[in-house]
């Protein structure tokens, strides 16, 4: 009988038990940090304004900056924009900008034109898909 009453008073006390850990549980989490959610992906615009912007303009009517105007540069001819002192590379540049140059140069622009002085490299791929195919709408 002893040994009944024992178990059953254990067995009483379990519920209580898992009462105390379901009750602090919530809290327990409420501390947790909530896990930070990535980025939203950026756009073409937006990875344009932020990785070329300082540097190049899609609006003639901007001061210069370091690098010539970007506006129209799909089909034009590289190295062409009057008025810009291009380094001595791009006078052997005999080529137009299409999506296939303008990848391989922002990739890497030394690869492309040794000694060129744009100081500037994206090895994403995606992301020069998105910043290329933005500036093809920019005519
Ligand atoms: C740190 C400044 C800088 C950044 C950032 C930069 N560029 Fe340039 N870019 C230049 C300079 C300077 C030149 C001229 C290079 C030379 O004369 O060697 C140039 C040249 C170019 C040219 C050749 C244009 C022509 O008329 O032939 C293209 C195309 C170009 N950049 C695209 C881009 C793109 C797209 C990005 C962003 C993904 C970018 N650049 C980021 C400075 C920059």
């Amino acid at each position: 009988m002893r040994g009944w009453l024992a178990n059953a008073t254990t067995v009483a006390a379990w519920p209580l038990v898992l009462l105390t850990a379901i009750g602090t549980a919530p809290s327990a989490f409420a501390q947790m940090p909530l896990p930070t959610a990535p980025p939203p992906p950026q756009d073409g615009k937006t990875l344009f304004l932020n990785q070329c912007g300082t540097c190049h303009s899609l609006d003639p009517a901007d001061p210069p900056r370091q690098g010539p105007l970007l506006k129209g540069v799909v089909g034009r001819k590289a190295g062409s924009v009057p008025g810009f002192h291009y380094s001595a590379g791009f006078a052997k540049a005999d080529f137009v900008w299409d999506p296939a140059h303008l990848d391989a140069w922002i990739a890497s622009p030394q690869a492309m034109i040794p000694g060129t002085v744009m100081a500037y490299a994206q090895p994403n791929p995606e992301t020069r898909r998105k910043i290329i195919d933005f500036l093809k709408e920019q005519q």
